[in-house]
């Protein structure tokens, strides 16, 4: 699996561009995603495992504060969970006539990004310290050069060849010096499985914070 993003036509975001649309210095952007060990997340619909420790990790980082993602990951959520409960959900998507009922739509990154800050700013007068960036791979591929923090959850696991949907590669921004890392423990799952049957299924936390600060970046 290739984490190759050359063939993407889209272009990486800038902090002005983000300062342009309406969003302050100081509100720090995060990107949250659980991967395979070869960085693949999703294939358009589904991930390749059940980690239920990873689940109740992305709430707990992501509850209270206002979440941006795009078309394709908002239509892959649970219908049950959207909009995810206790987050302000704002979906981008080029289509005009896209609805998201609960949630909030956009036409670019930029103005998704200061739409979902102003939503959660409107009804929490201490303010938003994060926005966080839910994917998926066309998302996180456009943010990271304006993520102050990536929080990935690596599965050690495999996926089947449909899974094809990958995460930035992460290892690539040490290599670069953009980014720095802290790995958590590897653990083991109690009751997680994944399609290729890995048992006991394995995971770890690692927190990615930019060389740059916010303020530095362009
Ligand atoms: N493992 C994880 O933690 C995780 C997290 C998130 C998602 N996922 C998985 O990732 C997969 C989805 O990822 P994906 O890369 O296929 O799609 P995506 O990033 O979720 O959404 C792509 C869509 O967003 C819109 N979009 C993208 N860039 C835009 C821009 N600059 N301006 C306006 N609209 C823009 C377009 O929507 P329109 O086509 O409507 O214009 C595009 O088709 C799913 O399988 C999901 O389950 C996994």
């Amino acid at each position: 699996m290739s984490n190759d993003t050359s063939g993407d036509a889209r272009t990486p975001l800038t902090r002005g561009e983000l300062r342009d649309a309406g969003l302050p210095d100081g509100v720090e952007i995060a990107m949250i995603w659980a991967q395979t060990t070869d960085g693949v997340i999703g294939d358009g619909t589904d991930m390749p495992w059940y980690l239920p420790e990873d689940l109740e990790h992305f709430k707990n980082s992501t509850v209270g504060a206002p979440v941006v993602m795009g078309r394709i990951s908002w239509e892959a959520l649970d219908p049950r969970f959207r909009p995810l409960p206790g987050r302000d959900n704002v979906v981008i998507t080029r289509n005009p006539s896209f609805d998201a009922p609960g949630g909030t739509v956009s036409a670019s990154i930029p103005e998704a990004v200061a739409a979902a800050y102003r939503i959660a700013a409107g009804e929490d007068a201490a303010g938003v310290p994060t926005v966080w960036i839910l994917g998926g791979g066309e998302i996180y591929r456009q943010c990271l050069p304006v993520a102050d923090r990536v929080v990935v959850t690596e599965i050690a696991c495999g996926a089947p060849d449909r899974f094809t949907v990958v995460a930035p590669d992460m290892r690539a921004t040490l290599q670069d010096g953009s980014f720095t890392v802290s790995d958590g423990p590897w653990l083991e799952s109690a009751k997680g499985s994944a399609l290729t049957g890995e048992d006991p299924l394995r995971y770890r936390i690692c927190e990615y914070t930019a060389s740059t600060s916010p303020e530095e970046k362009s």
